[in-house]
């Protein structure tokens, strides 16, 4: 299984990337948590990504195709994966198809979260993320076990500074600018599923496995 999930900010791509990745084993690869993790270690790559980020704005093509390729090339042609983040721009589409040619390999699906702006703004406002390990909750939907602590006790949960409303303008800008066209992109390659990501995330998980035939 060779799945992307594509959706804007706050569709739940993470969120549905974990459940499938433990539901069928496989690797998930989230090149924005792969960048924050960078940024908490203060890596050469979140000194590079760290403006961007907090400007709202895509990290350069060549510098997340260098992270999915190293996360692919290390588990090796036969590993299944969900990409959560990536691609998320055309050259990056073209970039994964030269991979996966390379390879041998083929994706199996695209899955595209379709969400109305008021669920978004509903999961965006109600975010929660642990600055120390990653954890996503949702106050309303997913909440910590403590209230404001991370479930792993790691300490206090924070809002992601990306979701404060002058940076998601932005993000939703080069979403719709940028990431939109990967929809035609995958819609001529025959494998793009729309599905319904307006609802609980057990329910939207179970959408997923019946457009892959699982269910
Ligand atoms: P990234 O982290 O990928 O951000 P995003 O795509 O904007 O997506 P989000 O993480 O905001 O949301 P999500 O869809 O994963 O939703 P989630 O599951 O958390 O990227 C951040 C930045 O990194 C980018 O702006 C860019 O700078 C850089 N970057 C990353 N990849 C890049 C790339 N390929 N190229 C260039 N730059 C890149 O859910 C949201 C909330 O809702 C959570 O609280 C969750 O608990 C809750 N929730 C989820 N599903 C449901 C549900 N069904 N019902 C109720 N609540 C729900």
């Amino acid at each position: 299984m060779k799945l992307i999930l594509l959706g804007p900010p706050g569709a739940g791509k993470g969120t549905q990337a974990r459940l499938l990745a433990d539901e069928y084993g496989i690797l998930q690869v989230s090149t924005g948590d792969i960048l924050r993790e960078a940024i908490r270690d203060g890596s050469p790559l979140g000194q590079e990504a760290r403006p961007l980020m907090e400007d709202g704005r895509l990290v350069a093509d060549q510098i997340v195709v260098g992270i999915v390729a190293n996360q692919l090339n290390a588990k090796g042609s036969e590993a299944d994966w969900v990409l959560d983040g990536f691609p998320r721009t055309v050259p990056q589409a073209f970039a994964l198809e030269a991979m996966l040619n390379r390879r041998g390999a083929v994706l199996d699906a695209v899955v595209s979260l379709e969400v109305d702006d008021s669920a978004i703004a509903e999961r965006l406002s109600g975010r929660r993320s642990c600055p120390a390990c990653g954890l996503v909750f949702h106050l309303r939907w997913n909440p910590p076990r403590t209230v404001g602590r991370c479930d792993r006790n790691c300490g206090p949960l924070v809002f992601r500074p990306d979701d404060a409303p002058g940076t998601l303008l932005r993000r939703f800008a080069e979403y719709g600018l940028l990431t939109a066209p990967l929809m035609p992109f995958y819609e001529k390659r025959k494998l793009l599923a729309r599905v319904d990501a307006v609802g609980e995330a057990d329910v939207v998980f179970e959408r997923i496995r019946s457009v892959l035939g699982e269910s």
